[in-house]
């Protein structure tokens, strides 16, 4: 089986709870934590250069506005990627290549979610895959996941050999999709499933992943059942054992 490198804690957008998320120093806050996993979302600019950005627009979490997909990385890197934490010193959304970088120097690991702007499923996942040819250098590979079942098709017919993950909300629909996509992992929604449940979903062979648990409590139970990771907003409380 792959070595996916999994450990029982991954960051979520970083450490979307303790800084901004999808940033830098959301990581440094995760490595802070003892956390050196995290999950990021991926998107296009414009000229097609990978950032991580959740939301199809700029207005949330940046000083910018519109479209990520209309608006282009020289005009993105000027922007304050820290709008959800007013106190927080400014960055900017970083590249995929940038966040690559900084994982790899801690020895760390990434989920990479590929989130692309409708239409642009194929060109997402096959520019993420491009980045992570060029800088990505441990032998533990990202993990690239998606919803959107084109972009994992890409990442398929692209790139075998990287390990996928099958995001979904339902508990029920994912396995006959699951398996023709190839995927190494399942990636579900916390709230859709319960301990109780876990045996079942691991008897597929395949390692359980759930975003996004922040509730300690909840996250002991769902790994003492046999869940692989939780992937959370708070690695200061959510711990590993
Ligand atoms: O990858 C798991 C989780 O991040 C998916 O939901 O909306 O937080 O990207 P979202
Ligand atoms: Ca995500």
């Amino acid at each position: 089986m792959m070595n996916l490198g999994i450990p029982p804690i991954i960051g979520h957008r970083g450490a979307r709870g303790l800084a901004p998320e999808n940033t830098l120093s959301g990581f440094r806050a995760a490595f802070a934590q003892g956390v050196f996993y995290v999950e990021i979302d991926a998107k296009l600019t414009a000229d097609g250069v990978v950032i991580l950005m959740h939301d199809e627009t700029l207005d949330r979490t940046t000083n910018g506005s519109g479209r990520v997909a209309e608006t282009p990385y020289e005009v993105i890197q000027t922007l304050n990627a820290a709008r959800t934490f007013p106190d927080h010193p400014p960055e900017p959304p970083p590249t995929l290549a940038a966040a690559l970088a900084v994982i790899q120097s801690v020895g760390g690991g990434i989920n990479i979610e590929i989130k692309p702007c409708p239409g642009r499923e194929r060109e997402t996942a096959a520019a993420v895959i491009e980045v992570v040819r060029s800088a990505w250098h441990l032998p533990t590979l990202p993990l690239l996941s998606s919803f959107q079942r084109p972009s994992l098709e890409a990442c398929r017919d692209l790139a075998p050999d990287l390990p996928r993950g099958y995001l979904s909300e339902s508990v029920e629909d994912w396995a006959a999709e699951a398996k023709a996509l190839g995927c190494v992992t399942l990636n579900l929604l916390w709230t859709t499933i319960t301990p109780a449940q876990v045996p079942r979903l691991t008897a597929s062979g395949l390692p359980v992943l759930l975003w996004t648990v922040n509730a300690p409590d909840a996250a002991q139970a769902f790994l003492t059942a046999g869940v692989t990771a939780v992937i959370t907003d708070r690695p200061d409380i959510v711990r590993g054992s």
